[in-house]
């Protein structure tokens, strides 16, 4: 155990224990890059099979970005449990990657960051000094509201039994340029001390910069807006999808032009946004925003544009089906891909759930080919393609997600198979004039 006053020196030689709460999409390569950055790593999950799965040497996400990165279990230095209080002991940073979804009525629910909180202060001794770090993405005024009454609670004082900070983790996955290793960071604390402490042992982790911003909240509403940010954009392109074609215009004419100039930013419209964040995080903003009064317009209309995308999409489908005299009984879609992004094997909050439901509650029968994904992931509602040379008798193709293997699949030979040459491309990524030439009837989001 390495004591408050020479930690800083502990960090330089890379002695020092990290902790790191919740082993999921974001916590285990974490724990990983602080493994490979020469520090002791204690691992925490409360899941059973999450430990068990590391301790095989296995990946318990559905990420294969880290399938081979898994440290084999007699690693030295590298602790995978599921007792919190284990973890607290050995180290004197921990960091708390715990899940903030929203509840059925959108709103935040922060269970998992009270419970880990409460799970990581009742251990903690007086005079301690350990720095306790909140990663997962909250609005601002989380980290002090949903921790500081537990650290009351087992009689600790923040600043001096006990410090709080927060360092958001904004990576993106699927994208090697933007991992955990490489990734700016942004830190805030209460004490520019501790700030100036966790930007040293972040510099260990990242090759990004790092910067100590000041108070908490303010590192907290950083990383919210980035992801408000994307959103609002996003939703920005998702509603011109909607307009340009009543209009007789392809929005992708409108954008390759605009993009001409200096500083428009060009954003793809698609079938709906997905994941543990863009769907998610607006919902914290506007929940903090209503908490003070305050309406967040924009950014709820924004969201209400991205939600409704796969129901727009949905209608959109169902005409066309119409002018090919394909009735929705006998309808028979597949979907090229599920998960919530290219290239990625996560189909946490995908658009094509929501796609998937409103046509086969229309009685359209949907079948997807992924193969990111394995076959247990998908609704009962839609069939499993595994081999897409088997695939036959499709009405419509609709490309959900653009992984390149959907993009360069064989066309023709797919063509043949079908019953009716109609493809829709939901993320404007195909080839069409190739298509056509082929054959294919071609639709796209955006396109008259
Ligand atoms: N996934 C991303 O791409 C991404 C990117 C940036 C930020 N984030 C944010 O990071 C946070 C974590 O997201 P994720 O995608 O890694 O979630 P996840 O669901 O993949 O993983 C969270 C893990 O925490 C565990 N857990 C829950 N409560 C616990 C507790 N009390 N103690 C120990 N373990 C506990 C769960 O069992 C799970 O394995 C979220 O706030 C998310 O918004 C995610």
């Amino acid at each position: 155990m390495v004591g408050n006053l020479n930690l800083n020196d502990a960090i330089q030689n890379g002695n020092i224990s990290v902790g790191i709460i919740g082993l999921g999409y974001v916590g285990l390569p974490t724990a990983i890059g602080f493994l490979d950055a020469g520090f002791n790593v204690w691992g925490v999950d409360v899941s059973q099979r999450v430990v068990d799965t590391i301790l095989q040497g296995k990946n318990p996400t559905g990420d294969p970005e880290i399938d081979d990165i898994i440290p084999d279990p007699n690693t030295k230095k590298w602790n995978i449990t599921t007792d919190t209080s284990i973890a607290v002991e050995n180290c004197e940073i921990l960091i708390v990657t715990v899940p903030t979804p929203v509840t059925s009525d959108l709103k935040p629910d922060l269970k998992y960051v009270i419970s880990a909180g409460d799970n990581i202060f009742k251990t903690i001794e007086p005079n301690s000094g350990k720095i306790v770090v909140l990663e997962s993405t909250v609005y601002p005024g989380v980290t002090a509201q949903s921790w500081l009454p537990l650290i009351e609670k087992y009689g600790l004082k923040e600043g001096v039994d006990v410090n709080i900070a927060y360092c958001p983790e904004r990576f993106n996955p699927g994208d090697e340029a933007n991992g955990v290793r490489k990734v700016a960071r942004v830190i805030g604390s209460l004490n520019p001390k501790i700030g100036d402490t966790l930007v040293k042992i972040y510099s260990k982790l990242t090759s990004g910069r790092v910067d100590y911003v000041g108070k908490i909240e303010v590192a907290e509403a950083a990383k919210v807006i980035e992801n408000v940010q994307r959103d609002i954009n996003i939703a920005l392109v998702n509603e011109l999808a909607r307009i340009f074609p009543a209009l007789n215009i392809d929005i992708e004419d409108v954008l390759n032009a605009a993009a001409t100039k200096w500083n428009f930013h060009r954003y793809t419209p698609g079938v709906g946004v997905g994941g543990h964040c863009i769907p998610v995080d607006p919902y914290y903003m506007i929940q903090r925003a209503e908490q003070v009064g305050v309406p967040a317009e924009l950014i709820t209309a924004a969201r209400a544009v991205n939600r409704t995308m796969p129901i727009h999409v949905f209608s959109v489908l169902k005409d066309i089906l119409y002018k090919n005299n394909v009735s929705a009984n006998d309808a028979n879609i597949l979907f090229l891909g599920w998960s919530y992004k290219a290239e990625v094997g996560d189909h946490r909050e995908t658009p094509a759930e929501h796609l998937a439901l409103a046509l086969t509650d229309a009685d359209i029968k949907v079948s997807v080919w992924d193969p990111h994904l394995e076959n247990d992931v998908y609704p009962n509602n839609v069939d499993v393609i595994t081999d897409i040379n088997a695939a036959k008798d499709f009405d419509l193709v609709v490309l959900v997600t653009g992984h390149s293997i959907c993009i360069n699949l064989d066309w023709e030979s797919l063509l043949k198979n079908m019953r009716k040459p109609l493809v829709y491309d939901g993320r404007r990524v195909l080839d069409i004039t190739k298509l056509e030439d082929m054959g294919w009837d071609v639709y796209a989001v955006g396109k008259p």
